[in-house]
């Protein structure tokens, strides 16, 4: 999660009285008006700040004529006008004990991305509770990901205490119903503080509302809490971020240091490609250092011409970390579509990019009642077991050992949207222990025995769209030429390997994966294989695309406007599907996504089947495959 990643304003030896921790609550707990009320109270606030303090509270404030101190936070106009806080922002600040980085994170539900982005690096966490409504979902929700992501220390702020009268009693409730459910979750470090953000009692001072309350108010916990971050003192851990190179005589790695200590002739290996070699320098602005903690930014030169790209790994040679291409991992879904198993996902590693696919979850967490609950995908902020299968092998380091190689962040890869993050538990021993067997047969010897090349067509478009009526055509024709063929209708293999699938867009990804695996097996046996698949998701054919590796691979779009295939309903399924009998039907109420970029589209309104089957025939020629 190396995007997410707070630079340290200060040097190395500064780290030491460093906290970083993130507010989180749902959005009107009064998260900015806390953090707000620390930097007004303890001094923290420049004179101008205060001044524009002064003027913005009588204009957008929540407050009357009264300070509005989360206006402080308020740093984004689109907040202050909405009066909800929309991203993280982190805010420095500092009294004589400590220097703090504290992420304000949103507290809508839909926000929870940015609350785990947050969090990635913080030690702590402080978690709003509303007095008068106790402990709510998302206060678990939150809870839960501080857990997943490691995250030991958590500070429950019990706000709004003035609006419960100061009761003790209400309070106890509170901090008993929380302490039960933390325990449950893994958090062991908790400590409960009755609050007033707004009136500042136990915010900085005392309160003399809560005489009951001994322990300590909020800056004091925060400036004594002993988190033990050693991150200096563990393996060494960096992702390359780039690699420099003014001339031929000098070659550097630069990126941030993640875990670990570097000096000079310390011996490194290089993953995933596992080259050991030493550090001759550590590069800086300033002149070269005699050695680098985790937090610093540098440039390495080492003693070997070694081949390192953006993405690899330099590691401790005697504790490296490891690497494989198949994990099971925490997934922690962030976007409206659901995740789909089986697609193709972008997985950002460090500042490595690979491509994922997920299988079905192992479970799901309820965050209420911790429960692991049957799934079959994940929808929006929910949390599952899933694993995890990459194009490649990636170093890596369970996520509770070493947050910066253990994390991960998914994006989709057609709209580059950021839709997921996950935690690495551990790599899935069968990828270990699954080889590539040579064979004596191959294809080169099929395509001599054949006199043919293998290739793949594969037939896109509407149910009735008329793709399996050409795609036979072309098949007669192909075996008329002595041409060896298979065709994969989508109904036929839908009454085998698939008759466990419907039509659900989770069941359609699945089944396109399915048939492409068999495409290119088909085409490995030789064959040139014709698929005919409604195949509606831009996404699966271009995995079907990218798996056929080198075969010939056409995409060919039957297109046919919805009307015109409506209107001959060979199956009688669009009548079905309009009166409400048959539903996710494609084109009615179940989306199709036609190729931006086919090798061959087919006009269906303009060419006879004939005519459209001679054209791939043609294409086919002309590709030099038959
Ligand atoms: S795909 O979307 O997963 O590629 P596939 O090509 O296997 O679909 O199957 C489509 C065929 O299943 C259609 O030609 C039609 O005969 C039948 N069918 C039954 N229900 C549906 C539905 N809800 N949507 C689309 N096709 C359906």
């Amino acid at each position: 999660m190396a995007a997410t990643t707070v630079p340290a304003p200060h040097s190395a030896s500064a780290e030491k009285d460093l906290l970083r921790f993130i507010t989180c609550g749902s959005v009107d707990d009064g998260k900015s008006t806390l953090i707000g009320r620390l930097l007004h109270d303890s001094g923290l606030v420049l004179d101008d700040h205060m001044a524009a303090l002064e003027r913005d509270s009588k204009v957008v404030g929540t407050q009357g004529e009264a300070l509005d101190v989360a206006l402080l936070l308020d740093g984004l106009q689109a907040e202050r006008e909405q009066g909800i806080t929309i991203d993280v922002a982190h805010r420095y600040f500092a009294t004589d004990r400590r220097t703090f980085i504290v992420a304000d994170t949103p507290g809508h539900e839909q926000y929870t991305r940015n609350m785990a982005t947050g969090a990635s690096t913080a030690q702590l966490a402080v978690i709003l509770i509303d007095a008068r409504k106790g402990v709510l979902i998302q206060t678990r929700r939150h809870s839960h990901i501080v857990a997943l992501l490691g995250i030991r220390h958590v500070v429950v702020a019990v706000n709004k205490m003035d609006l419960v009268g100061w009761s003790a009693d209400t309070f106890a409730a509170i901090e008993e119903e929380y302490r039960q459910f933390a325990a449950g979750i893994g958090l062991a470090e908790v400590t409960v503080i009755p609050v007033s953000a707004l009136h500042g009692d136990n915010v900085v001072a005392a309160g003399a509302n809560s005489p009951w309350y001994t322990g300590p108010t909020l800056l004091h916990h925060l400036e004594t809490v002993v988190v033990g971050d050693d991150a200096a003192a563990r393996p060494l851990r960096m992702w390359v971020q780039t690699v420099i190179r003014p001339s031929l005589d000098f070659r550097g790695y630069a990126g941030m240091i993640s875990a670990g200590t570097v000096r000079p002739g310390d011996r490194v290996r290089v993953l995933p490609s596992g080259v050991e070699t030493t550090v001759a320098r550590i590069v800086t602005f300033d002149g070269d250092l005699p050695q680098a903690v985790a937090g610093q930014s540098v440039t390495l030169t080492l003693a070997d011409e070694v081949d390192i790209s953006r993405g690899d790994l330099l590691c401790a040679a005697d504790r490296p970390a490891g690497v494989a291409d198949q994990f099971e991992a925490d997934i922690i879904w962030m976007h409206e579509q659901p995740l789909l198993p089986g697609r193709p996902y972008l997985l950002k590693h460090g500042t490595r990019t690979v491509s994922a696919t997920f299988g079905h979850p192992k479970y799901q967490v309820n965050v209420n009642t911790l429960e692991h609950l049957a799934a079959t995908t994940l929808e929006l902020n929910e949390i599952g077991v899933c694993n995890v299968s990459l194009d490649r092998p990636v170093p890596f380091d369970p996520y509770r050992e070493e947050p910066e190689t253990g994390g991960f962040v998914v994006i989709d890869r057609l709209t580059n949207v950021t839709v997921g993050a996950g935690l690495l538990h551990f790599a899935l021993r069968r990828s270990q222990n699954i080889h590539w067997q040579a064979v004596t047969v191959d294809r080169a010897a099929r395509v001599e025995l054949n006199r043919h090349g293998p290739a793949i067509v594969w037939f896109t478009g509407l149910s009735g769209s008329g793709k399996s009526t050409i795609a036979n055509l072309l098949e007669a024709r192909l075996h008329a030429e002595g041409v060896h063929t298979y065709l994969l209708d989508g109904d036929n293999v839908r009454h085998g390997l698939n008759r466990d699938l419907g039509f659900t867009d989770a069941d359609r990804v699945e089944n396109i994966r399915r048939v492409a695996e068999v495409a290119r097996l088909m085409a490995d046996a030789g064959l040139v294989v014709l698929v005919s698949f409604i195949s509606p998701f831009r996404a699966e054919r271009r995995m079907a695309r990218e798996r056929a590796g080198d075969v010939p691979f056409l995409e060919v779009h039957v297109d046919t406007p919805l009307a015109v295939a409506e209107q001959r309903d060979p199956k009688g399924l669009y009548a079905k599907a309009r009166s409400g009998e048959l539903v996710n039907f494609t084109g009615v109420d179940s989306p199709y996504e036609a190729p931006e970029a086919p090798e061959l589209r087919l006009d269906t309104t303009a060419l006879t089947a004939a005519d459209a089957a001679s054209a791939v025939f043609d294409r086919l020629r002309a590709d030099g495959v038959v």
